[in-house]
C-alpha cells in the first residue's frame, strides 16, 4: 500500500527583491509501508525541503501529493498536525533533544499529544521504548550527560514512541563517528522493521545509502532514482560506494 504518492510536485519560495526560487521541481515518488529509501545530493539540492514535504511540515506549491491516499492540500492545518503527530517520526542530525529534561521526559513529550492509553500510560510506554533502544538504565539522564550515539538513541525512541508509519531521518549519523553511526542505523532499521514503518533517510554516507531498497538522488531540485550501487554523493565517492554495494548482502 502506498503511504506517499507525489506527482509533479514543486516547491517554490517567494523572495524579497528577487524572482521566486524553485527548490523542488517535477518530483515523482512513491513510498510504500516497509520501504527503505535513501536520498543523496549535494548541499542545497533540496533534500531537507523534500523531507519536510513528506512529513507534512510543509506543503507543495504545485503538483499532487497524497498521504495515505488523501491529497495533503485538502488537510486543514489542525488535521495536518494531527496526522503528522500520529503517523510521522522525525530524526535530525543534531538530535534536537530538550536540554534540562531527562531522557524519559524527552521520549514522553510526543505522548502528551496522544489520547487514551498512550496519554495515560505515557511514562511506562516511554520507558519501554528507551529499553528497546538499549537505554533502559539511563531514564533519568540529562542529554548533556549522554554521548552523541546515546543522544541519537533517545531521539530515535522519541520519534518512534507513537508508532509512526513513516520515519524521516535527516542525516541522522552526520554528527556521529562511522562506527557509532552504523550501530545507530542498525537500531533504526530494526525498530522501523519491528513497527512496520517506512524509513526515509537523507545521508552523505554511501554505506548508509546502500542499505535502502530505493535509492534517490536530488540534483538542484530534480529527483532521480539512482541505479542500485550508484548511491554515491559525488564522483569521488563512486569507488567507495561500489565497494560497499559489491560487499553488501543483497
Ligand atoms: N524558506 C526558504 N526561503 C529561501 N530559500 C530557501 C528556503 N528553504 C530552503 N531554501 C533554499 O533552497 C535550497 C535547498 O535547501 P535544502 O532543502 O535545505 O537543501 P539540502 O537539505 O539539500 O541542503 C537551498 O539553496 C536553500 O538555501
Ligand atoms: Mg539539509
Amino acid at each position: 500500500m502506498n503511504l506517499l504518492h507525489l506527482e509533479g510536485v514543486t516547491r517554490t519560495v517567494q523572495l524579497v527583491d528577487a524572482p521566486p526560487l524553485t527548490i523542488l521541481s517535477g518530483v515523482d515518488l512513491e513510498v510504500a509501508v516497509g520501504d527503505r529509501v535513501s536520498i543523496v545530493g549535494r548541499s542545497g539540492s533540496g533534500k531537507s525541503t523534500l523531507l519536510n514535504l513528506l512529513g507534512l511540515l510543509d506543503t507543495p506549491t504545485t503538483g499532487l501529493m497524497l498521504f495515505d491516499d488523501r491529497p495533503v492540500q485538502s488537510f486543514s492545518s489542525g488535521e495536518r498536525d494531527r496526522v503528522r503527530g500520529r503517523d510521522v517520526g522525525f530524526i535530525f542530525q543534531q538530535f534536537n533533544l530538550l536540554q534540562g529534561r531527562t531522557a524519559l521526559e524527552n521520549v514522553m513529550t510526543p505522548l502528551l499529544y496522544a489520547t487514551g492509553r498512550a496519554f495515560w500510560q505515557r511514562s511506562r510506554i516511554a520507558s519501554e521504548m528507551l529499553g528497546r533502544v538499549g537505554l533502559g538504565n539511563r531514564l533519568t539522564a540529562m542529554p548533556d550527560k549522554l554521548s552523541g550515539g546515546e543522544q541519537q538513541r533517545v531521539a530515535i525512541a522519541r520519534s518512534l514512541v507513537r508508532g509512526p508509519r513513516l520515519i524521516l531521518a535527516d542525516e541522522p549519523t552526520g554528527a556521529l563517528d562511522l562506527e557509532t553511526g552504523a550501530s545507530v542505523m542498525d537500531l533504526l532499521d530494526a525498530v522501523a522493521t519491528e513497527s512496520g514503518a517506512a524509513l526515509v533517510t537523507i545521508t552523505h554516507d554511501p554505506a548508509i545509502a546502500a542499505r535502502a531498497n530505493l535509492h534517490l538522488r536530488l540534483d538542484r531540485g530534480v529527483l532521480t532514482v539512482a541505479p542500485t550501487g550508484a548511491a554515491e554523493v559525488d564522483a569521488s565517492a563512486a569507488d567507495a560506494a561500489q565497494a560497499v554495494a559489491a560487499g553488501a548482502p543483497s
